[in-house]
């Protein structure tokens, strides 16, 4: 499997739920690399779930314009792929069937569909659980066929909506560490929304902070350690800091007009609450 990314290319943005209601954001623009890694963090109800689901065609912008390698995105398609928190799996399924649902409605023959699910099993490291019941597996087991899912439609980008938050600790770390080493590997682009600065400095190349009503960019920042990135590396603590400080000036700056919400950090261990 080979996988070119895209570069991303947002301007203007803004959506609004209701043509009454305020904007959930507005005039957001945001760009990434071909392959690069985005992180976007932000407190709860900013507006990321919103962004990521335009940025997947799954809901059209009230304005502006979304270009893939200068095509503007106007539906869902195969090139990108949207992970949930719950893997959504068909439960009467085997792990195969599971992962090469996609390429059985796409019409794939047999043969070339069973080699492409095993080749994603692979990387995802259930090579051994193909004939397995998906609800014979951990959901850290589950996550991970849910990511081979993905994989086997060979997208360009792979958007992730706080994807192991339901997760503990050690098997988040570790799909933590592989969907960035398999991204890496295959070159395609990711959009991880996460509360979880961790999450951001393991994965990503580069964190966009979000704050605010209607929801803005208020900051962005290189993450740009190498890899493999170990959580107790001094250079991974630094980012760590930098992007928490970044992440609660962003949450003053914005929350400073409203009087002062409650902004939620996950941490590797804990959860931090700051009043700004
Ligand atoms: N289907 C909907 N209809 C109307 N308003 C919505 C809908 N979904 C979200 N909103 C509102 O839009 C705003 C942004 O929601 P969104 O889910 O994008 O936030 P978020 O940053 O992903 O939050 P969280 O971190 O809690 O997941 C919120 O004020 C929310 O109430
Ligand atoms: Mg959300």
């Amino acid at each position: 499997m080979s996988i070119r990314g895209v570069e991303i290319n947002i301007q203007g943005l803004g959506y609004r739920y209701s043509s009454r209601g305020n904007p959930t954001f507005s005039n957001l623009k945001l760009q990434a690399r071909r392959g690069e890694a985005l992180a976007i963090i932000g407190r709860s109800g900013c507006g990321k779930s919103t962004l990521l689901h335009i940025v997947a065609g799954l809901n059209r912008p009230t304005e502006g314009t979304i270009e893939f390698d200068g095509k503007k995105v106007d539906g869902p398609s195969s090139r990108w792929v949207m992970m949930f928190q719950a893997p959504h799996l068909y439960p009467w399924m085997k792990v195969s069937q599971n992962v090469g649902v996609g390429l059985k409605f796409a019409g794939w023959p047999e043969k070339e569909k069973s080699e492409r699910v095993d080749e994603a099993l692979r990387l995802v490291e259930l090579q051994d659980y193909a004939d397995v019941s998906v609800q014979d597996l951990s959901g850290g087991q589950q996550q991970r066929v849910a990511l081979a899912r993905s994989l086997v439609m060979e997208p360009e980008l792979l958007l992730l909506d706080e994807p192991f938050s339901a997760l503990d600790a050690f098997t988040r770390a570790s799909l933590q560490r592989d969907v960035r080493s398999i991204a890496k590997k295959l070159g395609f682009n990711l959009i991880i929304v996460t509360h979880d600065i961790d999450e951001a400095v393991l994965m990503a190349d580069r964190a966009v902070i979000m704050a605010g009503a209607p929801g803005k960019i208020m900051d962005e920042i290189e993450v740009g350690l190498p890899d493999p990135r170990q959580r107790q590396d001094p250079a991974v603590q630094a980012m760590r800091s930098r992007l928490m400080e970044a992440f609660h000036t962003a949450a003053q700056v914005a929350g400073g007009a409203k009087g002062g919400t409650e902004a939620e950090v996950d941490t590797e261990t804990e959860s931090v609450t700051q009043h700004a």
